[in-house]
């Protein structure tokens, strides 16, 4: 039998703890699947004291992860420490620059200096492997650099963000709090270090970036997302879209178009009747549409220290099964430096239905007001209702309007809603959430 492929951990927070917990439990099976041992031989992290309820064994210990990298003592690099630069990205270009293989789970750094790095990696004849980075434990990296060797992606889409598919699902099922619901996905494990990052939409556009490459052959643009968190959702939205049949969720979509790729991650009112909508909780969701296969969507957990060591070990058990010559083609499907530059499309023209929520003043011609500005931008409405929302002190004064458009431009509706507010008629800002078409 081979020898044992000799692992490098850096960063020991709640994945490289179940890292090391799989890695001991599931040792037998990972050995006879693989051919040879996977042993953890020497970690990094920040305090070496601190109890994190797993056995470091003999593994020689680590201050400085750049060491660790560079160490002979290892084959892999596993990078958890986190963060697009400084250690994280120090670390992994000095293990590739030592020939060693690469894991990571760390979308920022990849989503950052993914391209670059993926050249180092290619120059070296190393692995980078990165399943972790996108969508937790669902093998949607392999699957499109691997699987749908052939096809052309004409859209990619998903819930890509546990802890606000988590945070949705609950408001919608339990009536419980935005707060509340973060904090519990906090408790739970989900929430990235800042929360910020799950809420406002970044977790979810740095996985979308690097879903964009592989499926369209692409540089990574992080920067050309349009962006759009969850933190202005509110129960009033949820019930809304609930008694319309759609369910919100925060999506990511990459889409081809005339003009160039569109990506943009927003939250999105998706036919309750679709099958993403029935992904609930912390779970992710991966849709692919493509000209051979058709449309492809798989779905799992997509937080948590389980779910994301789960995805790192099958990366390095792809390592423990290459052998020299025999790797497992270019990092983002495509050689690095053949990735063709990202063409951004304009979000102004995005084709699509609207939802629109108005707060509106309780008097004559408001409704006729609204009307109007949808007819001048060309915009064709699918329903419009006015309501008082019951229990509402204001209610004598304030009246609701939901107006569900057919499919129309983002221009045209910014247009409208402006010209809205300039009739002076609104009591609260104008709440817009784009639909999406989903299988
Ligand atoms: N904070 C992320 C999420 C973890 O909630 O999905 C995985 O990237």
């Amino acid at each position: 039998m081979a020898e044992a492929l000799r692992v490098g951990i850096a960063g020991l927070g709640t994945v490289g703890a179940s890292v090391i917990k799989v890695v001991s439990n599931h040792g037998a099976t990972l050995k006879r699947q693989c051919g040879r041992e996977i042993a953890v031989t020497a970690v990094s992290a920040r305090d070496r004291n601190k109890d994190r309820g797993v056995s470091l064994g003999n593994a020689a210990w680590y201050d400085d992860p750049i060491d660790l990298a560079r160490s002979d003592g290892i084959d892999v690099f596993v990078e958890l420490i986190g963060g697009e630069d400084g250690p994280a990205l120090e670390s992994v270009r000095a293990a590739l620059e030592s020939g060693h293989h690469v894991v990571t789970a760390n979308k920022a750094l990849l989503a950052r200096h993914g391209v670059a790095l993926a050249e180092i990696a290619e120059q070296n004849g190393v692995l980078l492997n990165y399943e972790a980075a996108v969508a937790g434990g669902i093998p949607v990296i392999k699957a499109m650099r691997e699987s749908l060797a052939g096809n052309t992606v004409s859209r990619v889409y998903g819930i890509l963000n546990g802890t606000c598919n988590y945070i949705l699902t609950q408001m919608d099922e339990a009536n419980v709090s935005f707060d509340a619901c973060l904090s519990e996905a906090q408790r739970l494990g989900y929430a990235e270090a800042d929360p910020t990052f799950d809420i406002e939409g970044h977790d979810t556009a740095h996985k979308l970036a690097i879903l964009t490459s592989l499926a369209f052959g692409c540089q990574i643009a992080p920067d050309d997302i349009y962006m759009e968190g969850i933190s202005n959702i509110s129960l009033a939205d949820i019930r809304a879209a609930g008694e319309l049949g759609y369910k919100i969720k925060l999506l990511g979509v990459a889409q081809k178009t005339d003009s160039g790729i569109e990506q943009r991650v927003h939250p999105t009112m998706v036919p309750k009747a679709s099958v993403i909508a029935q992904v609930d909780g912390v779970v992710n969701a991966v849709a692919i549409e493509t000209d051979i296969l058709g449309e492809l969507l798989m779905s799992g957990p997509g937080a948590g220290g389980m779910a994301t060591a789960s995805a790192v070990i099958g990366d390095v058990a792809d390592i423990a099964k290459s052998r020299p010559g025999f790797q497992h083609g270019p990092v983002f499907g495509h050689p690095a430096k053949k990735l063709a530059p990202y063409v951004r499309a304009r979000m102004r023209s995005h084709e699509g239905g609207y939802f629109i929520r108005l707060t509106v003043a309780d008097r004559a011609g408001v409704f006729a007001a609204i009307a109007k500005r949808m007819a001048d931008n060309d915009i064709s409405l699918e329903s419009i209702v006015q309501r008082s929302d019951a229990g509402d002190e204001s209610a004598d004064e304030q009246k609701t309007v939901i107006l569900v458009t057919h499919e129309t431009t983002e221009s045209a509706i910014r247009q409208a809603v402006e010209g809205i507010v300039a009739d002076g008629h609104l009591m609260a800002k104008a709440q817009v959430i784009r639909i999406e078409r989903a299988g």
